[in-house]
């Protein structure tokens, strides 16, 4: 059943002007959820009540955040923590940096619970470095917390100590990537880790860490205010809260939005984003960042943006970085973008990922050159086979599964051009 979304009135980003400001965040209620953490609840408490307010993560896996946090080990005094993974570099996806521009306390509040939940000694918010000014944002913000007593030692005399620092990463699509992101906050080359052990298990410096998307750690203190019965009853049930769905592509207004999960696509499209640019038809909408598969136009009657809903229509929710694509565009030229992008960031540790990428670029090269075969269709879905499911870390996964699907659901643009070069050659 679609949301009741006409009504919603934004919480992760409401519209206050300066809230980016620590009094103007503080006059609208902010910092009150710390307080209310650290006089009357214990860890226990907020880990269950996040667990049950099951905010799924939203950073493109949708893991329950409550449910990781509940897998750090009991605390044995020694260091633990927290990275904030603000990395964002997954194609289409542009969400995190409102956060840091216009709520960025909602955003620290929302760590520094976590934090206490977890005995956190640090929290580490890994930004990409193109985001240059946003990190800039964000430093200010963690400077003001410390000066009113929210960070450093012996938060609001609560006895509980908290650190925050801003790390920079330097433009590698991998470290977004939770192992990869400690290897880089550690100095070293932002290689993928095997897992297990899980962060929690071993994370940073070998101690137990837990990482999470800036956006659901901004979500946390909302569950602390209002309950988790409160908060799932937001959106899809199964996927409950508010999201911010970043748009992109060719409707007439894009831009980041932010509604309950659950939001059927072409309210999206229509309604939020004033239709489609020059009233084209829809071709192609890839729902949560370049790795989710996209779908067809043809496909998007009463498909919703939360994981059940994504997952019948064959696709998933990942960042909710939704591209939009008319029905002029050419799906081998979208393909070829989005493997040339994954075949450049593989770390190269495994090789199903570094060739496979390759040969996935290469051969998608040859056929938009006009110069594929019949047979190269196959290759293509072969090569994701050989991909899927055999390396260190979901890059190759990533890369094949955008080549899998569009060409299965876009298979006629494929075999134009591959049939047009039978024809030009003959
Ligand atoms: P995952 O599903 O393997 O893990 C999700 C989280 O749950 C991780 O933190 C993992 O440590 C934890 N976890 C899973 N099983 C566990 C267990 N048995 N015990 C303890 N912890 C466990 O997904 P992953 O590799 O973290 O993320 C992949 C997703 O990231 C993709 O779906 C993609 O959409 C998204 N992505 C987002 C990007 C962005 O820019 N925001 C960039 C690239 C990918
Ligand atoms: Fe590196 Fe790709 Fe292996 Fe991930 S899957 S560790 S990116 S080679």
């Amino acid at each position: 059943m679609a949301v009741d979304w006409k009504n919603y009135k934004p919480i992760l980003i409401p519209r206050i002007p300066n809230l980016h400001k620590i009094e103007v965040y503080e006059k609208n209620g902010g910092y009150e959820q710390l307080k209310k953490t650290l006089k009357s609840l214990t860890p226990e408490k907020v880990v269950n009540e996040v667990k049950a307010a099951n905010i799924r993560g939203r950073g493109g896996a949708g893991f329950n955040a409550g449910l990781k946090w509940s897998f750090m080990p009991k605390p044995d005094g020694g260091p633990r923590y927290i990275a904030a993974n603000g990395d964002e570099s997954e194609p289409g996806t542009f969400k995190d940096r409102k956060i840091f521009e216009y709520n960025p306390h909602l955003f620290i509040e929302g760590s520094i619970i976590a934090g206490f939940a977890m005995d956190i000694t640090a929290v580490y918010v890994y930004i990409r470095g193109e985001y240059k000014s946003w990190i800039d944002m964000m430093q200010k913000a963690i400077d003001d917390a410390y000066a009113k007593g929210y960070l450093g030692k012996n938060i609001l005399g609560s006895g509980f100590d908290l650190d925050m620092y801003v790390h920079s990463g330097a433009g590698a699509y991998i470290c977004g990537e939770e192992s990869s992101l400690m290897e880089s906050l550690e100095g070293k080359r932002g290689y993928p880790r095997v897992k297990p052990p899980f962060p929690a298990q071993k994370g940073l410096w070998g101690r137990p860490t837990t990482i999470n998307n800036i956006e659901t750690l901004a979500n946390v203190p909302l569950v602390i205010k209002n309950g988790a019965e409160w908060y799932t009853s937001i959106g899809a049930p199964t996927h409950p809260g508010p999201v911010l769905y970043g748009i992109s592509g060719h409707v007439n207004r894009p831009g980041v939005y932010e509604y309950p999960t659950g939001m059927p696509i072409m309210d999206l499209i229509n309604d939020v984003c004033g239709g489609m640019r020059g009233g084209k038809k829809v071709k192609a909408v890839i729902p949560g960042g370049s790795s989710t598969p996209p779908l067809r136009g043809d496909q998007l009657d009463g498909v919703c943006m939360d994981a059940d809903s994504l997952r019948t229509a064959g696709s998933m929710m990942g960042t909710a970085g939704m591209i939009i694509m008319d029905e002029d565009t050419d799906m081998v030229e979208v393909l070829w973008r989005i493997s040339h992008f994954y075949h450049h960031e593989s770390c190269g540790q495994c090789t199903p990922c570094r060739d496979g990428t390759g040969f996935l670029e290469k051969t998608l090269i040859k056929i938009r050159n006009g110069e594929g075969e019949m047979r190269d269709l196959d290759l293509l879905l072969d090569l994701c086979t050989q991909m899927e499911g055999r390396t260190i870390c979901a890059l190759a996964d990533a890369a094949a599964w955008p080549v899998r699907y569009t060409v299965t659901r876009f298979r006629e643009d494929f075999e134009k051009r591959v049939k047009n070069t039978v024809f030009a050659l003959a």
